[in-house]
């Protein structure tokens, strides 16, 4: 069992994102630590003579920059077999922000670009119970949020929508199960009271319990239960095999006996009846039936790597193929890469629903500057591009490669100042929102639904 200690410096969780303090997040140190792997030049190159295109601007630029198994995922395309991509998002707030769309536009890429099909899942059941949002909430954000994925320009040929409450929960979770689900999240506040007054370095035999008595109890588990035998055999599986003798989730996560026993059982909810369940082609019927054995290749920032960790060590026991990963990096806050993005902090981030006016100020006033602090010391030191974010956004978003080697070579020399890089970067991201508000406003509720329809697509692979 893994203990944090004292020279943890950094801390990456799917819930916690910390870098040690006034530095910033060492990816090479934490591709050691997950053991995953780097997606090196060899890889990308290989990308582009399978597809034909050149590859995308976030794996010229390193933004994926990691991943599991993927060469498996290419070795099988070339032999002509094809794979599905699955990616999802938690629906916990209206408008996203610019970090938010990496993942979708990087995956419309990956679907366009190897032509496979792609399911994406919305865990509003998830941000319900934990975020206490009403069920009408979370599934109302969840087609908003839907919309700002399609706008994303995703082919509703290849592509299914699901939110958990619909799909998983069944068709009635949105109707008459309703009450159901309001009675049992009552049952959930006292679960999760429990939880958090049971500390982690119990005995596993009380751990055991108290996983089974989640379980029985939640109204996920009831609903997955009931619509899915396959669901209940992965939380069989799991249980015996992580929880039984010892308390693995522990370590990965991890978390010490000084955490309360919620955080422990969390991620097996969400791993097992939310988040694995889409890794395997099974929990799709109307779309992969009799394909067992098609891979599953998931687009994610690697913050989520500890969730599909543990389904990576459940799918063989399970006769699926381990599902692969390619991950990214995080966007960095406005205010520079030692600085969290704060959900409560709207100077943090570009929104796709600010304005030019929001976004010109936000980048003026707040985007951290690696410029000197006088012209003078500018002209003789250059600007600090390893901390400077206007040319790191540009790195995201400014897809000609020529002009941003030109502005990096001029304002790393002091020829170019920051406010004539920050200028060029108001333009960019300007054309990109516009862009991304025009699409969104064209997606209609007919096309969410068509999007979200259980339905088979068949030329998915074509
Ligand atoms: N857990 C993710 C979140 O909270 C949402 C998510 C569900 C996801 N399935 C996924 C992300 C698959 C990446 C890949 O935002």
């Amino acid at each position: 069992m893994e203990q944090k200690t004292q020279e943890e410096d950094q801390i990456v969780t799917p819930w916690e994102v910390a870098a040690e303090k006034g530095g910033k997040i060492d990816y090479d140190k934490l591709i050691d630590k997950f053991g995953c792997q780097r997606l090196d030049q060899s890889l990308i190159d290989r990308v582009a003579r399978l597809t034909g295109r050149p590859p995308h601007v976030f794996l010229r630029r390193g933004v994926f920059f990691a991943h599991r198994d993927f060469s498996d995922v290419l070795d099988a395309y070339e032999r002509g077999e094809k794979f599905y991509l699955y990616t999802g998002r938690g629906p916990s707030s209206e408008a996203l922000h610019l970090g938010h769309l990496v993942p979708f536009m990087f995956t419309k890429y990956l679907q366009d670009a190897f032509k496979v099909p792609l399911v994406i899942q919305l865990t509003d059941d998830e941000k319900c119970m934990w975020k206490n949002l009403t069920v009408e909430e979370s599934q109302r954000l969840a087609r908003e949020n839907a919309k700002d994925i399609i706008a994303c320009g995703f082919d509703v040929s290849r592509t299914f929508i699901f939110s958990d409450f619909d799909y998983v929960g069944g068709t009635e979770a949105s109707t008459c199960n309703l009450d159901y689900f309001s009675d049992v999240s009552i049952y959930f506040q006292e679960i999760f009271k429990m939880h958090t007054t049971i500390k982690c370095d119990m005995d596993p035999a009380g751990l055991w319990f108290c996983m089974v008595l989640l379980f029985e109890i939640s109204p996920v588990s009831c609903h997955t239960c009931a619509s899915s035998a396959f669901t209940v055999e992965i939380i069989v599986q799991f249980l015996l095999q992580e929880h039984g003798q010892d308390c693995k989730v522990v370590g990965i996560f991890g978390f010490s006996g000084e955490d309360h026993i919620g955080k422990v059982s969390f991620p097996p909810v969400q791993v097992d009846m939310l988040l694995a369940a889409p890794s395997f082609p099974s929990s799709f019927p109307h779309l992969f039936s009799g394909k067992d054995s098609l891979r599953c290749l998931i687009p994610c920032a690697i913050d989520q790597d500890p969730y599909f960790r543990m389904t990576r060590d459940v799918a063989p026991r399970l006769g699926y193929h381990k599902p692969a990963l390619i991950e990214s990096s995080f966007f960095p806050a406005l205010q520079g890469e030692t600085g969290k993005m704060s959900a409560s902090d709207p100077n943090s981030a570009i929104y796709v629903t600010d304005s030019a006016k929001d976004i010109k100020n936000k980048v003026n006033r707040y985007a951290f500057s690696g410029g000197q602090d006088s012209i003078e010391n500018h002209r003789k030191y250059g600007a600090n591009l390893e901390v400077d974010i206007p040319v790191k956004y540009l790195g995201f978003f400014l897809d000609d490669d020529a002009e941003l080697e030109h502005i990096r070579t001029e304002y790393g020399a002091g020829r170019m100042l920051t406010g004539e890089v920050k200028k060029r970067l108001i333009e960019v991201l300007t054309e990109l929102v516009e862009r991304h508000r025009r699409a969104r406003a064209a997606v209609t509720d007919e096309m969410v639904d068509a999007f979200m329809a259980v339905r088979p697509l068949p030329n998915m692979f074509s």
